[in-house]
């Protein structure tokens, strides 16, 4: 059910200063900027080929990132994304081994348009996991 990294996503506090600072310490260009209404946030990605890196920077005060800036002022690592074959039985698997999967799965995309679910940190080891549908 699991079939690759789909990214590592970094909560930034400003998406131009962050991609300066990755093509500068690693030669890695982020691509254009694109807004998530819902949840407020805007985000670039770095295409490395088999996986990709994403920066969110809040686009509004009460953006879904904001908090965890509150905490990390400086920005840090979000969450990280597993690509998985098919979304609604991937996040009924998970349920089934008593972990919590947050919203109801099948209904939320991402901003390509994929289906996602995010899964809670306190299930594994304090990190938040996104599952993003993705067929081969
Ligand atoms: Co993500």
């Amino acid at each position: 059910m699991i079939t690759g990294l789909s990214h590592v996503s970094i909560a930034v506090p400003s998406l131009a200063g962050a991609a300066e600072r990755l093509k500068e310490l690693y030669g890695l260009a982020a691509g254009e900027a694109v807004v998530n209404e819902e949840q407020g946030i805007r985000l670039a990605y770095v295409d490395l080929g088999n996986a990709r890196i994403e920066l969110m920077e809040p686009a509004r005060p009460d953006s879904s990132i904001s908090k965890f800036l509150e905490h990390h002022p400086a920005g840090g690592i979000h969450h990280f994304c597993l690509n998985v074959d098919g979304l609604v039985p991937a996040a009924a698997a998970i349920t089934a081994k008593g972990a919590r999967v947050l919203g109801a799965a099948g209904e939320t995309r991402n901003v390509h348009g994929e289906l996602i679910a995010f899964v809670h940190p306190k299930d594994f080891l304090g990190a938040l996991v996104e599952l993003e549908e993705r067929s081969a």
